[in-house]
């Protein structure tokens, strides 16, 4: 059996944040969202995470796909493994991490656990120019492991020591918790250290290994603000390189941010100040330009989204949107279709080939094929209190500046008329004209004009 702890109970004081430290994100994602995913992956038999300080916010982000652990007063890494209750007793390997350090990939992971095979414990460490704070690795003079010296109580010679503690673990399950009781917390911060398991297992003759990480940028800790920045950059430019390689052109990688759970097609461009987040899927040549906003979108092939703004909807193959569009809540743009500028889709399905060129709102509202809506198209689908729908058939035809009250029906190939504000249905092939006749009073325009010089050479 294989078993993932995650621990994310501190306080993160060095954040000065309201914000739970493992719920700021990075590309997208919570820290602890980039762990809990990437064990997902893994298919570990349990996951169980730590939380006390301000549990509420991970657990509304967690619910319930992990177990959850309660440590109420946070006594250091030690202190915090005691409270999983849900593992004592199982037999298996576990692999342990720090919520704070959300950029260890899978095949570490993974690696991890085929190093655990052979040994009761395996500590990844890493090899850093400046070591900083981390937990130093001491070994003895055959070049073992036999112990982790945190910063605060190292001495000048321990602190020299360039390889450190990376914070990650793979240890055999029943071992952990027979000597997690025996950690004490005599040392300089009064903590109980799980660093501290180390000498206890080297101790009583258990295998302890190490492992250096190849990328050391997968194991930094994020302890404040310019750390999380530092993350944030890394993960960006990883998940772009990704892209670029798959064969997608990226204008500007600095400046291009993609969530790690997008899919992006082949020959599709990407212009800089794009923003694609969640679980967006674009196709293939397919051209986003610049400022555009994707959010759980689905975009399809040979398509040209124009600085818009699309979240939880779908547009397919061969259509042009924008520029500033924007389009939400489940709406789907099929095939072949052209929305421009100053366009707003709510809940609305738009079948193949048909046109909204121009400043529209369509509001829970279905559009056949080969229709075209007008300018200035308004569909007044809220009383105040309800929302109501509008369906328009295919090959309607529906003029510039028109309001239709919902519920409403505009038949097959049916005409309203610019400027009509209806509220009835319109049957099929029908054509619909509602406007007030039109005064014309013969030069009344001069007249106009007139007075009002007159009115202003008075004043
Ligand atoms: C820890 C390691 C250090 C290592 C470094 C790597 C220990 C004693 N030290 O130091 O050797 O180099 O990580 O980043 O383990 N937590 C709890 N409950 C607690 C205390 C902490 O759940 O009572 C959680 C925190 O929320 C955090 C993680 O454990 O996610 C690590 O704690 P932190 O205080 O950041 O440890 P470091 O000082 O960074
Ligand atoms: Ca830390």
């Amino acid at each position: 059996m294989k078993y993932a702890i995650v621990l994310a109970a501190g306080k993160g004081t060095r954040m000065k944040s309201s914000i739970n430290k493992v719920m700021h994100p990075i590309a997208d994602k919570p820290l602890i969202g980039h762990l809990v995913d990437r064990l997902k992956k893994l298919n570990v038999d349990q996951i169980d995470v730590v939380v006390g300080y301000q549990q509420e916010q991970i657990r509304e982000y967690l619910k319930d796909s992990v177990r959850y652990s309660e440590q109420h007063e946070q006594k250091g890494t030690g202190h915090a493994l005691l409270h999983v209750d849900s593992l004592k007793d199982k037999k298996g390997k576990t692999i342990i991490l720090y919520g704070d350090c959300p950029l260890v990939q899978t095949e570490t992971m993974e690696m991890m656990f085929k190093e655990g095979e052979n040994s009761d414990l395996v500590v990844l460490s890493a090899k850093l120019e400046e070591p900083g704070v981390y937990g130093r690795i001491v070994r003895n003079s055959l070049g073992e492991i036999i112990r982790i010296v945190e910063f605060g109580d190292a001495n000048q010679e321990q602190r020299r020591i360039s390889e450190i503690n990376t914070g990650i673990y793979c240890v055999d399950n029943e071992l952990l918790f027979k000597y997690l009781p025996q950690i004490t917390n005599n040392n300089h911060s009064q903590e109980y250290y799980l660093t501290d398991i180390v000498e206890l297992f080297t101790k009583n003759g258990h295998k302890v290994k190490s492992v250096r990480v190849d990328d050391i940028n997968e194991v930094m800790g994020i302890n404040d603000r310019k750390q999380l920045a530092k993350a944030d950059a890394w993960l960006k430019e990883r998940i772009n390189n990704h892209w670029m390689t798959e064969g997608v052109t990226i204008v500007d990688p600095q400046n291009t941010y993609i969530s790690e759970d997008c899919v992006i097609g082949q020959d599709t461009t990407i212009h800089p100040n794009v923003v694609i987040k969640g679980k967006t899927v674009v196709g293939t040549n397919t051209v986003i330009t610049s400022n555009s906003w994707l959010e759980n979108a689905t975009i399809g092939d040979n398509t040209r989204i124009e600085s818009s703004k699309i979240i939880d909807s779908r547009v397919d193959n061969n259509c042009t949107i924008g520029p500033f569009a924007h389009l939400r809540m489940n709406t789907h743009v099929m095939d072949d279709n052209r929305l421009g500028n100053f366009v707003e889709f709510k809940n609305t399905i738009f079948h193949k080939n048909s046109r909204c060129a121009h400043l529209t709102y369509l509001g829970d509202c279905e559009v056949g094929e080969d229709v075209n809506i007008g300018c200035g198209v308004v569909t007044v689908n809220y009383d105040g209190k309800n929302k109501y729908r509008t369906k328009i058939n295919d090959g309607a035809f529906i003029g510039s500046n028109c309001n239709l009250i919902a519920p409403i029906v505009i038949g097959k190939n049916a005409v309203v008329a610019a400027g009509s504000t209806i509220s009835k249905d319109v049957l099929d092939n029908d054509m619909v004209i509602e406007r007030a006749e039109s005064i014309t009073k013969k030069e009344g325009g001069l007249k106009y004009k007139n007075k009002k010089k007159l009115e202003g050479d008075k004043k």
